[in-house]
């Protein structure tokens, strides 16, 4: 597919003030907070300052309307110095998105300005204990009671948990519809009945608070439903991760190169058998390969967003998002492996930030969308994109497309 990547100038402004916001604020402090599992407050305040906070927000709404390639660059930047704080950031955007895609324009003008001001964070409560990949079996509800509903239930892996004031939460409206059976909602911070219990204790990103959130008899008002209609939960859900996927395909980026320059300047300065390890051809091979999966993953990444900003939702770039996201992760995990490689004994020690980038790359395979869910996702779209290459089926073998003892074969299965 062909893609124009139009950088805008205030996209590079945007990502040239999260550059120095990551040089002075985000990397000085990753160690320590990674550590202690603590929040970058005074690293949020200065996005929220610097205006990063309006990148994704629309303009009417006191926002940039940058696009998501402004975004991916912002993210990148941030993950770059701190993967745990790119997602600290991003996830803002995540859970804006379903106000932005699917909200009403009141609801839009309640919560949109103060997100971009930077006066309340976000959160996206979508994943529970036994629903993950799995969107369609959630389990947490919201029952109509007069001109409110109330909600009940527990969601798992709410990043941002307990920083963000606002919440868009999925719950169950009609449990007995199989496409319609999600609603999406704003919970607000301070709502009489909604906590945060368990504070996760993570393998890496221990910087921003993972947590569970529990719902106990919650009364929102019907005001609060996402869109002013019951049902539309799922479309906003695969929508809201359409538009997310590239920005965490963009941490990806940001994680290997951080990890990259770190085994680089390492290579050039550790002398074993008297010369620099970079003087070394299996070393210099490492690092080849590592530049150029990360920067395959940046172009890829990059198009992803552009693509969206383009033209918006379509299944290509539902496709785009998930293949970006999954490549750029793997990629994550495969150069952040080969730089604690290189760091050698050093790399295997907490003393150094290279553990930290090793540990904190998991995650990237796995949330917004397990890798093999990306995988689901990108195969179930190929296998439709085949019908358009009918004019390719004079060149395949005839006998492989009938069925012996078939007179019809069946079609292609999409699941
Ligand atoms: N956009 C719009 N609509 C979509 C869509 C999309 N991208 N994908 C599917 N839909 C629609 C379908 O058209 C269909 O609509 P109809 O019923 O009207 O025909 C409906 O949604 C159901 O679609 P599927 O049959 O494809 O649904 P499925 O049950 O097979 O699930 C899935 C598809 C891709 C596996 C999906 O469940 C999925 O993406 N799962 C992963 C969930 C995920 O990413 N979770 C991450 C949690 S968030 C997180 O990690 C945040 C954090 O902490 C940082």
């Amino acid at each position: 597919m062909q893609q124009n990547i139009v950088f805008s100038e205030q996209a590079l402004e945007l990502q040239a003030i999260a550059r120095k916001i990551a040089d002075e604020v985000v990397r000085p402090g990753a160690a320590e907070h990674d550590e202690k599992h603590k929040y970058n407050m005074e690293a949020a305040k200065a996005l929220a300052a610097a205006g990063l906070m309006r990148t994704w927000v629309p303009k009417e709404h006191g926002g940039h309307d940058a696009g998501i390639l402004a975004l991916s660059l912002v993210a990148e930047e941030l993950a770059k110095a701190d993967s745990g704080f790119g997602v600290a950031f991003a996830v803002n955007a995540l859970g804006s998105f379903p106000i932005i895609l699917g909200g009403t324009d009141e609801q839009k003008a309640r919560w949109l300005p103060q997100i971009a001001k930077g006066e309340k964070f976000v959160a996206f409560c979508l994943s529970e204990k036994f629903a993950g990949s799995d969107v369609s079996g959630l389990a947490v509800t919201a029952v109509k009671d007069g001109d409110d509903y109330i909600i009940n239930g527990e969601k798992k892996w709410t990043t941002n948990g307990g920083v963000a004031d606002i919440y868009t939460v999925f719950a169950v409206t009609d449990p007995s519809s199989k496409s319609r059976r999600l609603s999406a909602f704003v919970v607000e911070k301070g709502m009489p009945g909604f906590e945060i219990k368990k504070i996760e204790n993570k393998m890496g990103i221990r910087g921003v608070p993972v947590v569970e959130t529990h719902f106990d008899n919650v009364r929102v008002p019907a005001s609060n439903l996402i869109g002013g209609r019951e049902g539309l939960g799922f479309k906003h859900a695969m929508m809201t991760l359409d538009h997310a996927r590239p920005g965490v395909a963009a941490q990806a980026v940001g994680a290997s190169q951080g990890a990259l320059d770190l085994a680089n300047v390492y290579a050039n300065r550790r002398v074993q058998f008297k010369v620099p390890l970079s003087q070394h051809q299996m070393v210099q091979q490492m690092l080849a390969d590592m530049a150029m999966k990360t920067e395959a993953a940046r172009q890829m990444t990059y198009a992803a967003a552009a693509a969206l900003d383009e033209v918006g939702p379509t299944p290509k770039n539902s496709k785009m998002a998930a293949m970006a996201k999954c490549f750029a992760s793997d990629v994550a995990m495969e150069v952040a492996t080969d730089a604690v490689q290189i760091f050698g004994g050093y790399g295997f020690m907490e003393d150094y930030p290279i553990a930290k980038f090793f540990r904190d790359a998991k995650i990237l395979q796995i949330y917004e969308g397990t890798n093999q869910i990306q995988r689901i996702v990108i195969a179930r779209h190929l296998i439709r994109e085949a019908n358009e290459l009918e004019h390719l089926q004079e060149f395949i073998p005839v006998e492989t497309q009938e069925t012996y003892g078939a007179e019809t074969p069946e079609p292609a299965s999409t699941t």
